[in-house]
C-alpha cells in the first residue's frame, strides 16, 4: 500500500464504532468483562483514536494511564493490507500530541519479546526499552516495556 494513494484522518472513536471495534480489537474481549464491556468503557472514556482512510476505518489506538499518570498504549492495530502506509505511525503520533497536551512528559507500551517486527517498529518511533516481565501462568514469555519522553 503506498501512502500516497490512501488519505488518513485520525479521530477519537464513538459509540458507532463498536461494532468495528469488537471486529478489529479482539484482545480487548477479556474474561473479566464479558460482553465487550471493556471495549465500551474505553469508547466512553475516549480511550481510542481511530484511522479512517480514504474514507474506510483501517486502523485503531488503545490506551490506558498506568499510576492513572503516564499514558500506555495498550494496543495499535492497522489492517493487514493498509499496512506500512503511514496509518500507524499517525495514530502514534496524534496520540503522543494529545498526551503532551494533556501534560504528559513520558509515554509508554509493550510488546512481547519474541515479535521483533513491532518491537523494531516503536524503536523507529522512539521508544526505548526500560525492562521485562512475565505475568505467571497468563504469560511465561517476557513482555517489554518501552518508553519514550514527550
Ligand atoms: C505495528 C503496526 C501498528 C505499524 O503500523 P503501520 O501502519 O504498518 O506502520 P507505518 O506504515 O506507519 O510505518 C512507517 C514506517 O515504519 C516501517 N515499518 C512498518 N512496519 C514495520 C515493522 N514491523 N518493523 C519495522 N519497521 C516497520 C515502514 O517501513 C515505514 O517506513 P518507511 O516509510 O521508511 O518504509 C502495524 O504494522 C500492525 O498493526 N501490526 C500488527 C499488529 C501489531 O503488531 N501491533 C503492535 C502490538 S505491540
Amino acid at each position: 500500500m503506498n501512502s500516497k494513494t490512501v488519505r488518513t484522518e485520525v479521530r477519537p472513536a464513538g459509540t458507532g464504532d463498536l461494532e468495528w471495534l469488537k471486529a478489529n480489537d479482539v484482545h480487548a474481549k477479556t474474561d473479566l468483562f464479558p460482553d465487550w464491556e471493556w471495549v465500551r468503557r474505553c469508547i466512553e472514556q475516549r480511550l481510542y483514536l481511530i484511522a479512517v482512510a480514504d474514507g474506510t476505518k483501517r486502523g485503531f489506538l488503545r490506551f490506558s494511564l498506568h499510576w492513572g499518570a503516564i499514558p500506555y498504549m495498550d494496543m495499535i492495530g492497522v489492517d493487514d493490507e493498509f499496512q506500512r502506509a503511514g496509518i500507524g505511525t499517525m495514530l502514534l503520533r496524534r496520540w503522543e500530541e494529545d498526551m503532551k497536551a494533556m501534560g504528559a512528559k513520558i509515554v509508554m507500551t509493550s510488546c512481547m519479546s519474541d515479535e521483533p517486527e513491532p518491537r523494531a517498529w516503536h524503536e523507529r518511533n522512539g521508544y526505548r526499552e526500560c525492562g521485562s516481565v512475565t505475568f505467571g501462568r497468563l504469560q511465561t514469555v517476557p513482555e517489554v516495556f518501552m518508553e519514550k519522553e514527550l
